[in-house]
């Protein structure tokens, strides 16, 4: 980790480069933005627009509960003890989070590697029998913890999947035992899961009033399950707090995370409605994930909105690159470039180069992925595709938290230049209610009988 102030400010986390946006966005067309960038920024910091009671993101890194972070730690410490796999279950904002983080520090293998941390597996993020009657089967015989996210309490996927575990939990080790066991992270004072783990005595964390679901990674939604994974959380709150130094900077021609918003904007009125991002590193599939909520829940409104969209290179450009090098030019990239690996793997030379690839002997895939990236750049851009390239120097828990920020900021600037309320989620109810009417949910009842009748025109 960085520990001090001036190694910290001497080491770059994160560099725009809009060398491949040459053609596409023009330094005038920058300079014209900048006063609605500046604004829109300025209506974030001072809290001042739509959907201000959801800005505690904005200072959460320098501005957290300091008691409950030191209860996560204590109580990760605890559940790596107690358990050989820890069952978070939670859908949307409070699962994202927390899984891209492990697969991006760790690797999307976590749960096959050798560590002396638990296994974690996410559920409650599907209604598939399937997928959960195979998670039950790997629990068999294993000691279990179980943490379950949920700020409403009462979103159905989590529910139904959290009485299946507690059952579980009571009959394994007794309701004592459980009690031990299960750990709840929702809203400080209301809602059905506070109320039943106040009854019940489980050990709770708070989802703050003000940070929604898809903001909430680095408070104890995201913090739980990424301290039991061994994740240094310090280093990522660190991170974090560096990255809202950094992008307080209020002149948009020098801040990277301000001209980021404002490339996307200049892109989308020109047409380039779906946003593709891109890394050439599976294990950031799950941030992929994570950023297609974060930026879909908080553009896609009032008719309007950027579509996210996500691909894992080299991988998917024997699926899908047919289509980003010569379908509809309606689409722009943002690449995830990360500019060094942990891992070092050398391709062995072979005397009798009977594969032909001599040509690549010693060298490091490392290299040899960054090459094809920049294969791929030169490809997609001469095929009319904008590149936007952030060069992220390494997956450590400290890069996540400054990357994580860099989005979050740049998403809600992105929304108030837009001209949406970046922070409701109106449209994600819309099926919650459809579907707790046709289950015959008590309340819905005037709603189930309009929808029986649809069904019978
Ligand atoms: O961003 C959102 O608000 C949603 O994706 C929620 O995170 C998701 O619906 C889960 O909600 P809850 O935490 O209330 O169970």
């Amino acid at each position: 980790m960085l520990s001090t102030p001036h190694e910290r400010m001497n080491f770059m986390t994160l560099k725009l480069n809009e060398k491949f946006l040459n053609g596409f966005v023009a330094e005038h067309e920058m300079t014209s933005m900048e006063a609605q960038v500046r604004t829109a920024h300025e209506t974030v910091l001072a809290r001042s627009g739509a959907g201000s009671d959801f800005l505690g993101w904005v200072d959460l890194p320098v501005d957290y509960d300091k008691e409950e972070f030191a209860r996560i730690k204590a109580a990760a410490a605890r559940i790596r003890k107690m358990c050989d796999i820890l069952v978070v279950i939670g859908i949307g904002g409070s699962y994202l989070g927390a899984r891209a983080a492990i697969e991006f520090v760790h690797s999307p293998l976590y749960n096959t590697l050798a560590k002396d941390t638990p296994a974690i597996y996410f559920t409650g993020n599907s209604i598939s029998p399937s997928a959960l009657s195979d998670l039950l089967k790997i629990c068999e015989g294993k000691d279990i913890c179980v943490n379950i996210i949920s700020k409403s309490g009462t979103t159905t996927e989590p529910a139904v999947t959290f009485r299946i575990f507690r059952e579980l939990l009571e009959k394994k080790y007794g309701k004592d035992g459980a009690r031990e066991r299960i750990f709840a992270t929702t809203d400080r004072a209301r809602g059905t899961l506070k109320e039943f783990s106040d009854k019940v005595g489980y050990e709770t964390f708070v989802v703050p009033d003000d940070v929604g679901g898809r903001y909430s990674v680095l408070t104890a939604v995201g913090l739980l399950p990424i301290a039991c994974a061994g994740i240094d959380i310090d280093a990522m709150m660190q991170g974090a707090a560096d990255a809202r130094e950094l992008y307080s900077e209020k002149d948009p021609a020098k801040n990277a995370c301000l001209r980021y918003a404002a490339i996307r904007n200049i892109l989308y009125r020109k047409g380039k409605v779906t946003e593709i991002l891109a890394a050439y590193e599976p294990a950031a599939q799950m941030f992929c994930e994570w950023w297609k909520q974060l930026y879909g829940e908080s553009e896609g409104k009032d008719n309007k909105g950027l579509f996210p969209a996500s691909v894992i290179f080299s991988t998917d450009l024997h699926s899908l690159g047919q289509y980003i090098q010569e379908g509809l030019r309606n689409i722009f990239e943002t690449v995830l470039d990360f500019t060094s690996s942990a891992d070092s793997v050398k391709i062995p030379n072979d005397p009798e180069n009977i594969d032909g690839l001599n040509f690549l002997s010693g060298s490091e895939l490392h290299d040899v992925n960054r090459t094809a990236m920049l294969g791929t750049l030169f490809a997609h851009t001469d095929g009319g595709v904008p590149n936007v390239v952030l060069e992220i120097a390494d997956r450590s828990a400290y890069s996540f938290g400054h990357v994580v920020y860099f989005f979050e900021l740049a998403c809600a600037v992105s929304g108030y230049l837009l001209g949406v309320n970046p922070f409701n989620q109106p449209g994600v109810e819309a099926y919650k209610k459809n579907m707790f009417a046709l289950l015959g949910k008590p309340g819905y009842e005037e709603m189930r009988a309009a929808l029986q009748a649809r069904m019978q025109d």
